[in-house]
């Protein structure tokens, strides 16, 4: 159980060596220079009456119930503004200060509905606190003078309501939205008695508010409240836990009453989120417990019969039958499974587990594949390890950001508002994407350069700015010379540097301006600390791996490995991306991404689980829906993912799904993939698991259940029953033991525990004995692998190919309020914001077409067509229409194709060549089939 509610310290803390000690009350208190006197009485257990200060905001001083007397100071300083100077002597109670103090809440009260009985907030209010605190009895004033007590509620909001007869403007609503979120959403209306908070002239909904939070979170009042503490009270106990939507791993506290989970607060002390949160982990959290979860097994013999519900005893068993059989008829490597980012890393390794050792084959892959297996191989090549190299912390230090086919504020929104606070704080911006995503242009925030490219031209422009970096003497020479290998480096810089790797050459292929790209690889060289984050914009190519191995010889060669500031980093889409590939999901590779003909590590698990193991690797996911149609792979288990509808060319993962004997899904709802299955499992929800997340910094999270199995039954427990009901009996009595077993078999877990991280809150692996508390910044002082190792990286264009037929490019990407495939997002009222896919397109391709804004299209690809509404957008570059794939309906991967990365077989998503058609008249039931649309001849390189 977690405090509900978390130690106020008035003012953010302060980072510096000098320290100053001051006396406060008579106690002595030593705080870092710089620190407020209010938040060094605060740490000498004094907490000084505030209102309009938190400390999760820089104080601002209007209030003026924070005043205290300071010896030999005139007058009472606000100790919120004041800094604490060394040998002061602050007195916090006396008669005089008192007296003030009551006098300012006299006049807070007096225009403040007396209500507090039946207030939601009763119990939850700092104004109610404060008025008790101060000693407050009477209000002389009375309460007839003007006031505000008539001003009409905004509950246009789904989640908050704002109700501006409690607002006592102090300001904290405004200041969250702009420096903790960076949305600027609110201002001070007016001014003196007339001033009031207002969503920039409109109501909440219908303004630039993201429904972060924050702002609720900080308000001292009821004024800004959660509709759910409206409806259900003030939570009474909290559990801490791991928000389970994105690779963040923002820390929550459940807020709960009796079993009822009242709200989501973000945790100040959370490693990845420091107490902020998005709309999703905040708000979108009531699919949980939303009537289409399955809470009951169900068998059928095949897809055309109804679902017929059973215990779980005959499930398993039935499913362990069906699979033995398959075998026994078809060869042990007839079946496979996938595991799921979605889940624990706990029930992510038992199911890799069942399928080494009970399956006995390494059938086994998870949706990384689909997004970002390259960044596991790019990075590995070349720094020796498959992961990031920095914790988000670090960004505070860079002093150049470089965003590359990511969208942080929509898919990572998080991390995006840090880094738009460091934008804010000076440093530059360089962003790489076909579309003008918000960061381009935001509040006080400005990409210096926007290279605006082509759709599947990443490698050229990387190789442009590398040649950059080489022919202008911009090499860090001294780094390479330490940390890299002499030889890898000179035939990389060799190959950078001949002419076709210019950006003069390149220009008409990738599209970006020469003197646009050159200036904007002098920035990125001239650093000091220059960072790079990356999405699936990088990954979801043919060329992903050998992307993600440019940007890493682009880093080494201007020194920027290896230091706080600097880095490679992928942002990772799902929650547990990183985990359920730390877990050894790849088919190839145990856990820590150790290769299975390994015979040292598989001698390892072969200890630890008492069987053979396989030598050989297993078939990828896309390998094993090809021996599906062929009719070599006949069984498959699914956890927790859809892949009907997440994974490219719908058509064709429909027919190997359909081709199977035998299809398992473990999952919360009756999701497109389970339209092909056999055997349905309940899953859980991550209000019910207990066990660990891994973000995209490397950080190990502690997952908590506020809530037994809503099932009955753990997901982990329901993989050991089926696989020892197939032969290879397989128990724990915890997660914490499969945590230990995951620790004793891999070395760079090998110091993590359940205890350790119910201690520290989370670590970030290598977690071991040369890093007990963890890593969060990689390949200090030299690289994982020894010596960086540069690759060479020829540009070779997609073979999806653009003509007159299919002259766009479509790409695909993700939007704020939903969330992947939308199972959890689609079941909530984020649908509010976000209630069905578009397509965005430029107004000339749009009006060549006809199309108008909010028309029906269709989109055809060579392998199918769907239709959506059209959205005609200035972000777009003329020839690339993009759109978001949450909604079934619209299902965007009926049009993707089966081309992937060349290394990983990663699906390129991002570019597609399609038409766009108007319609007359709205589509009768969405995706309209997958017809073939074989483009004709005079085929063009994507890029010209
Ligand atoms: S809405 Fe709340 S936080 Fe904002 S000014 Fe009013 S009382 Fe303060
Ligand atoms: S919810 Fe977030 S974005 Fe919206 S007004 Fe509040 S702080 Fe700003
Ligand atoms: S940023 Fe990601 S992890 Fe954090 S609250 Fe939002 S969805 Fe959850
Ligand atoms: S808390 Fe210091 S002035 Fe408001």
């Amino acid at each position: 159980m977690t405090l509900l509610k978390e130690h106020d310290l008035g003012t953010p803390a302060r980072s510096s060596d000098a320290v100053v000690t001051i006396e406060v009350d008579g106690m002595p208190v030593t705080v870092p220079a710089g620190s407020s006197v209010m938040r060094a009485a605060a740490l000498a257990g004094i907490d000084v009456p505030k209102l309009c200060a938190t400390d999760s905001l820089e104080a601002f001083g209007s209030c003026r119930l924070c005043l205290v007397e300071i010896d030999g100071v005139r007058g009472t300083p606000a100790s919120c503004t004041t800094p604490a100077a060394e040998g002061m002597r602050v007195s916090t109670q006396t008669p005089r200060l008192e007296k003030l103090r009551r006098g300012v809440m006299e006049l807070y009260i007096s225009d403040h509905p007396l209500d507090c009985l039946t207030c939601a907030a009763n119990g939850d209010c700092e104004l109610q606190d404060m008025a008790g605190a101060v000693g407050l009895r009477d209000v002389r004033y009375g309460y007839a003078g003007d006031n505000h007590l008539d001003a009409a509620k905004d509950e246009t909001n789904p989640y908050f309501t704002f109700d501006p007869a409690k607002c006592i403007v102090c300001s904290r609503c405004v200041r969250a939205c702009e420096e903790t979120q960076g949305t600027f959403a609110l201002t001070i209306e007016g001014r003196g008695f007339g001033s009031k908070v207002s969503p920039s002239g409109t109501n909440f909904f219908d303004s630039e508010c993201v429904s972060c939070g924050a702002c609720v979170q900080v308000c001292p009042t009821a004024t800004l409240e959660e509709k759910s503490v409206i409806s259900l009270g003030v939570p009474r106990r909290s559990v801490l836990t791991t928000c389970a939507y994105c690779g963040v791993g923002c820390s929550f506290k459940v807020e709960l009453r009796g079993d009822e989970v009242v709200r989501m607060v973000p945790y100040k002390d959370g490693g990845a989120n420091e107490g902020h949160s998005c709309v999703k982990g905040r708000f979108a959290w009531g699919y949980a417990t939303h009537k289409d979860r399955v809470l009951s097994p169900m068998i059928r013999e095949s897809i055309d019969q109804e679902w017929r519900e059973v215990s779980w005893d005959e499930a398993i068993a039935y499913a362990a039958t069906r699979l033995k059989a398959i075998q026994e008829r078809y060869g042990v490597g007839a079946i496979g499974g996938i595991t799921s980012s979605r889940c624990t890393d706990e029930e992510v390794f038992v199911v890799q587990k069942m399928v080494r050792a009970a399956f006995g084959n390494n059938n086994v892959d998870t949706c990384a594949r689909v997004c970002h297996s390259p960044t596991g191989y790019g990075l590995k090549q070349t720094f020796g390890t498959s992961a990031g190299t920095q914790d988000f912390r670090s960004v505070d230090q860079a002093d150049v950001i470089v965003v590359i086919g990511a969208n942080p504020t929509d898919a990572h929104p998080v991390f995006a508002s840090r880094m738009k606070r460091r934008l804010r704080n000076g440093a530059k911006l360089v962003v790489i994407d076909p579309r003008r995503i918000d960061l381009v242009r935001t509040p006080h925030v400005e990409a210096s350069y926007h290279l605006q490219l082509q759709p599947g031209t990443n490698v050229a422009v990387m190789n442009a700015i590398a040649h950059v970096v080489v022919t202008e003497g911009l090499v860090d020479e001294a780094y390479v010379a330490e940390r890299c290998e002499d030889d890898s480096f000179a035939t990389w810089a060799a190959f950078v540097a001949r002419p076709e790797n210019s950006p003069e050459a390149l220009a008409p292929n990738t599209g970006v301006p020469a003197g646009e790209l050159r200036a904007a690889a002098r920035l990125y060289a001239g650093g000091p600390n220059a960072a790079i984050y990356y999405g699936l914009g990088v990954t979801e190519h043919s060329q992903g791996s050998t992307m993600v191995m440019a940007m890493a010889n682009l880093a080494m060669a201007t020194g920027n490995v290896g230091r706080e500031g600097v880095g490679v980093n992928p942002l990772r889409g799902q929650n547990n991306v990183q985990g359920s590939c730390d877990m050894g999901s790849f088919p190839h590779e145990f856990p820590g991404y150790r290769h299975v003909s390994d015979d040292g590590v598989r001698a390892i698990f072969e200890d630890a689980w008492g069987r053979a193991l396989d030598n050989e690797p297993g078939l990828r996911i896309p390998n094993m829906f090809d021996a599906a149609v062929e009719g070599t792979f006949r069984g498959m288990f699914v956890q927790g993912e859809d892949v009907a509808q997440s994974d490219p060319n719908t058509k064709h993962v429909k027919a190997a799904l359909a081709a199977l004997d035998l299809l398992i899904v473990q999952d919360l709802f009756l999701n497109e993939t389970a339209a092909f299955a056999h055997v349905f499992f309940p899953g859980t929800s991550f209000l019910e698991k207990d066990g660990t997340f891994i973000n995209a910094e490397r950080r190990i999270n502690r997952v908590r259940p506020v809530m037994r199995p809503r099932n009955g039954k753990h997901e982990w427990q329901i993989v050991c029953e089926l696989s020892t009901a197939l032969g290879y009996a397989m128990h724990y009595d915890s997660t914490s033991q499969i945590m230990d077993e995951i620790a004793g078999t891999t070395p760079t877990f090998s110091g993590v525990s359940f205890d350790l991280l119910d201690k520290v809150g989370s670590v970030q692996w290598p977690c071991n004995e040369k890093a007990p508390l963890g890593t969060p910044v990689m390949h200090i002082g030299s690289f994982v692998r020894g010596k960086g190792h540069f690759v060479e990286t020829p540009f070779v264009p997609t073979e999806e190919r653009t003509n007159r037929r299919f002259p766009l490019i479509l790409t695909t990407g993700r939007i704020l309020s939903q969330y992947n495939v939308g199972a959890q997002t689609r079941r909530t009222e984020n649908v509010r914001w976000h209630g069905e896919d578009v397509l965005e397109i430029h107004a000339f391709d749009a009006e060549e077409r006809g199309i108008t804004d909010g028309n029906w299209v269709t989109v055809a690809s060579r392998v199918g067509e769907t239709s959506l509404r059209a959205r005609v957008s200035d972000r777009m570059p003329q020839g690339v229409v993009y759109t978001t794939f949450h909604f079934p309906e619209s299902g965007a991967n009926v049009v993707t194709t089966e081309h992937s990365d060349w290394a990983t077989n990663c699906p390129e998503y991002k570019v597609t060549a399609v038409e766009v058609r108007a319609r007359t008249r709205e589509p009768l039931g969405g995706a309209a089939g997958a017809d073939s649309h074989e483009g004709a001849a005079t085929d063009v390189l994507v890029g010209r």
